[in-house]
């Protein structure tokens, strides 16, 4: 159709309508057309195809009118309040208009939070140590799916428009620990109602847990709020599977702004916790696979070939609760559970000069672990008016 008032030869200052349904009305019929792959620019369309984080932010003014309004003239604003030129210096650094998080958040409005939510997370932990790595992995499905804003915690309400994230194919029978947070929230609202996101709560969880089972600390900056929407649709899209190839992997983290010095830091994370047998069976029964034989042989024994799929095996086989440095000492000898895990190692080039320096410098996997923890936590945050404060972490107010 664009064709005929754009001809291959000729007519090169025609014009065509960029929203092609509705050219003249102020309206979210643009992203209904990105999801359509009817976008006229290559600029416009990459928004949807890309994936990531652009792509959850289309869909949801596809669906959410109201909501492409309110935060288009807030990003309007924004733009108004860049600094104007001034002399005659030419600069592209500006200071955005920016609602700051800052670790002393709730100092006046809730002293107490993180004490509550340190106890909280302690009593957990000590009744089930896998907790730390629950905690871990749902702050992991959590951000990477439109930004660390709670939207892992919403249950399906179809009046509400939630198709919950929590039974995408990535995470049901699979993520832990929803109770742990919601358990936090509760004493947390009964100190000061209304107050603390979900969160903020996960986020202070997650730094404090990981750091119960020998590993670092970090600064963790508070203020967020929680979404009203979810993803499934892209949590199934983005999260990354056992089998996925390296390239893939790199790429999701890329558009989410994560190195691949962040991704195998982050992927450290893998010297906590379980997995299930049929996400590993195909590596331990290939003859081809690269796995250390003598590793394989020890997995099969609870992990049969024809049943069993949901037994566990630690991820770690040295260490299983420590966080420690044990899994890249792992993938050096070929001990890689996953095969995403295995992959850094193996596929050489700087994932694997990652790795080796990890299981040599354990100090550096540890401060670059807590970096990187920093950067994902940072991923699409809503501040300010934006989002809610939810008073139970799996529904809207
Ligand atoms: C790099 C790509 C990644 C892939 C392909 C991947 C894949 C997986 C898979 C398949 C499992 C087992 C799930 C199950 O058995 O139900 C798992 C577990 C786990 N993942 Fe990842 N993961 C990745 C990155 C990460 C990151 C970045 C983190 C956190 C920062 C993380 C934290 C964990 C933890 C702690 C567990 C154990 C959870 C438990 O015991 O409940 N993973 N991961």
């Amino acid at each position: 159709m664009r064709r005929l008032g754009c001809p291959k030869n000729g007519g090169d200052a025609n014009q065509g309508q960029l929203d092609w349904q509705t050219p003249r009305t102020f309206d979210n019929i643009y992203y209904k057309n990105l999801i359509q792959k009817k976008g006229l620019l290559e600029s416009d369309q990459v928004l949807f195809s890309a994936g990531g984080f652009t792509a959850g932010i289309v869909y949801e003014y596809s669906n959410n009118a109201s909501k492409f309004n309110a935060d288009f003239a807030a990003a309007m604003v924004k733009m108004g309040d860049l600094k104007p030129l001034v002399g005659d210096k030419v600069t592209n650094n500006y200071t955005p208009c920016k609602a700051q998080l800052s670790p002393t958040f709730y100092n006046v409005k809730c002293p107490n939070v993180l004490q509550i939510i340190k106890n909280s997370t302690r009593t957990a932990i000590s009744s089930n140590p896998r907790m730390a790595a629950g905690l871990l992995r749902l702050h992991f499905h959590d951000c990477f799916v439109q930004g660390c804003d709670a939207s892992i915690f919403l249950k399906d309400d179809p009046f509400k428009g939630i198709i919950s994230e929590r039974t995408a194919l990535p995470n049901i029978f699979s993520v832990v620990g929803f109770d742990v947070i919601e358990a936090a929230k509760s004493k947390v609202e009964k100190e000061c109602p209304g107050v603390v996101s979900c969160a903020d709560i996960l986020m202070v969880a997650v730094r404090d847990a990981v750091e119960m089972v020998g590993g670092p600390s970090w600064s963790v900056k508070l203020g967020r709020r929680d979404s009203t929407t979810a993803n499934r649709r892209l949590a199934e899209k983005i999260l990354p599977a056992a089998k996925a190839p390296l390239d893939s992997i790199i790429k999701v983290f890329n558009d989410s702004g994560l190195s691949v010095r962040d991704l195998v830091a982050l992927s450290g994370a893998h010297t906590i916790g379980q997995v299930q047998c049929f996400l590993f069976r195909d590596r331990i029964y290939n003859d081809k696979s690269d796995i250390d034989p003598g590793f394989a042989k020890t997995r099969r024994r609870d992990c049969p070939i024809t049943h069993g799929h949901t037994r566990r095996a630690p991820l770690d086989l040295v260490t299983p609760q420590l966080f420690d440095n044990n899994y890249f000492k792992n993938l050096i000898q070929r001990k890689g559970l996953l095969e995403s895990d295995q992959v850094l190692f193996s596929a050489g080039g700087s994932t694997a000069s990652i790795v080796s320096e990890y299981s040599s410098i354990p100090s550096k996997f540890m401060s670059d672990f807590a970096a990187a923890m920093v950067k994902l936590s940072d991923l699409g945050t809503l501040v300010g008016e934006k989002g809610v404060i939810r008073r139970v972490c799996s529904q809207l107010p």
